[in-house]
């Protein structure tokens, strides 16, 4: 029986969840294949599910319908208005060119090398002693990189001193964690956001009034300063408050994506059926090759990218290309769940989709989103990448999966990095 027959065959919704769940988490390749073949627009009561290539990135470029609102909702009462949660528009236009020119593309070359330093000290803090050594990618590297080099590289307080404080990484994480993750609105994951956005934007606040008031900003810190100095030319009308929001809001979407990031990547190339892709990587990494790395990098994200979906809600009806078969309608009102890692599979565009290969044209990638809200960080993550998977694989050429040991995601939060214990000589 088909996945499709047999989830129209439960009558709740609730049941209905908990298989499409279920699925996702078991077989999500052979679930995503029957939708981009049978359904590649597919409206459900939880939402309508659009798989194809093709479709996708119909529905991410056509904004006008496609709006961004539901990502509001859940970002309004924890970081004000934030472009992400925007429409096109005015407001849209003024505050994505504010963060647009503080995360230069230009920074790429500056994070690699705040990256490279937070590498280099957790390595060395978990070869403190000599001879072999085992520790926790996931809560070792995942989680600390991003947090202490974003830290660094924005200026958060104490960004410097005591950078990857786990008190700041979880506070990121669980503001994460309601605004993409909370499909269902837990109060308890909200409440948690809420506390978590009550300590730090305060501590935020007080950093951009002191830069504004002359403050020194700490080395390396780059984008609270630029902001305050924006500000200062007259770029925004944002008040202290409103650029901590601007700030919060950026760092809590990125520090639990790059760890999600660094934990697929790395078990996908320490386990054994990714042999090619392993040794593509060390050869790169031994190199100090990192174009090269990012190849192999990016090529793992396609496979295991950090976000199935984005979501969008549909203003009005919307009748996909009538010319394309498998054309649906999607009802007005409806949550979309618009999923490029199936698109990024889909074999009517992609060539040879199962095959690991790092000779790919940019169109293959959609990992860092389509149309007017694609990523602006897209040229500095793969700084902050690269760094990480090289700098483990140039310390620890011998890296493997500790015997006994796999890859743990969290069972609440399928697809979030729990554990993934690792030795090495
Ligand atoms: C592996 C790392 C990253 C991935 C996979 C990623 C992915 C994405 C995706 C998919 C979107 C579009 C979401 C949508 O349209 O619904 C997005 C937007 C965004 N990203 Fe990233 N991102 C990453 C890192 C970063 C970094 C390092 C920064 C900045 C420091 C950043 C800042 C932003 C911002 C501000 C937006 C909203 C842009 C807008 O609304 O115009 N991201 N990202």
């Amino acid at each position: 029986m088909s996945f499709i027959s047999e989830f129209e065959a439960l009558a709740e919704d609730g049941a209905r969840l908990a298989f499409l769940g279920y699925r996702l988490v078991t077989d999500p390749e052979g679930l995503f294949k029957e939708l981009r073949d049978d359904r590649p627009v597919w409206n459900t009561p939880l939402g309508t599910f659009v798989t194809g290539y093709d479709h996708v990135m119909e529905a991410m470029n056509c904004h006008q319908v496609f709006s961004v609102r539901l990502y509001n909702e859940k970002m309004q009462p924890l970081v004000g208005t934030y472009p992400l949660g925007v429409d096109d528009g005015a407001d849209y236009l003024r505050d994505a060119s504010l963060l647009r020119l503080s995360v230069a593309a230009e920074d790429a070359d500056h994070v690699q090398a705040l990256a490279d330093d937070v590498v280099q000290g957790l390595i060395a803090a978990v070869r403190q002693t000599p001879g072999p050594v085992s520790f926790d990618l996931v809560k070792d590297f995942a989680y600390r990189v991003p947090t202490q080099v974003l830290a660094r590289y924005f200026g958060m307080p104490g960004g410097a001193e005591s950078p990857g404080d786990l008190a700041l990484r979880d506070g990121l994480d669980a503001i994460f964690c309601d605004i993409f993750d909370n499909l269902t609105n837990n109060d308890g994951l909200h409440q948690a956001a809420m506390t978590q956005a009550g300590l730090l934007l305060p501590i935020l606040e007080q950093e951009i009034a002191e830069i504004g008031a002359g403050k020194v900003p700490v080395a390396g810190a780059l984008v609270i300063p630029r902001l305050v100095a924006l500000r200062a030319a007259g770029a925004t009308s944002r008040d202290d408050l409103g650029l901590a929001q601007l700030v919060l809001g950026t760092i809590a979407g990125v520090v639990t994506t790059i760890a999600i990031v660094v934990a697929n990547v790395a078990n996908m190339l320490l386990t054994a059926t990714n042999a090619s892709a392993l040794v593509a990587a060390r050869t790169a990494a031994t190199a100090n090759d990192n174009d090269a790395l990012w190849l192999v990098v990016r090529e793992a994200m396609r496979f295991a990218p950090p976000a199935g979906f984005q979501l969008r809600y549909a203003e009005r009806a919307y009748t996909f290309d009538l010319d394309n078969p498998g054309t649906t309608t999607v009802n007005a009102n409806a949550r979309v769940l618009v999923c490029v890692g199936s698109a990024m599979l889909d074999e009517r565009r992609i060539p040879s989709p199962k095959e690991f290969r790092t000779d790919r044209g940019a169109e293959d990638y959609l990992m860092f989103g389509v149309g007017m809200h694609r990523c602006l960080g897209r040229f500095i993550a793969p700084k902050i990448l690269v760094s990480t998977i090289g700098g483990l694989l140039r310390a620890f050429p011998d890296l493997q999966i500790a015997p006994g040991k796999r890859f743990e995601q969290d069972m609440i939060r399928p697809g979030f990095p729990v554990s993934l214990p690792v030795v090495a000589e």
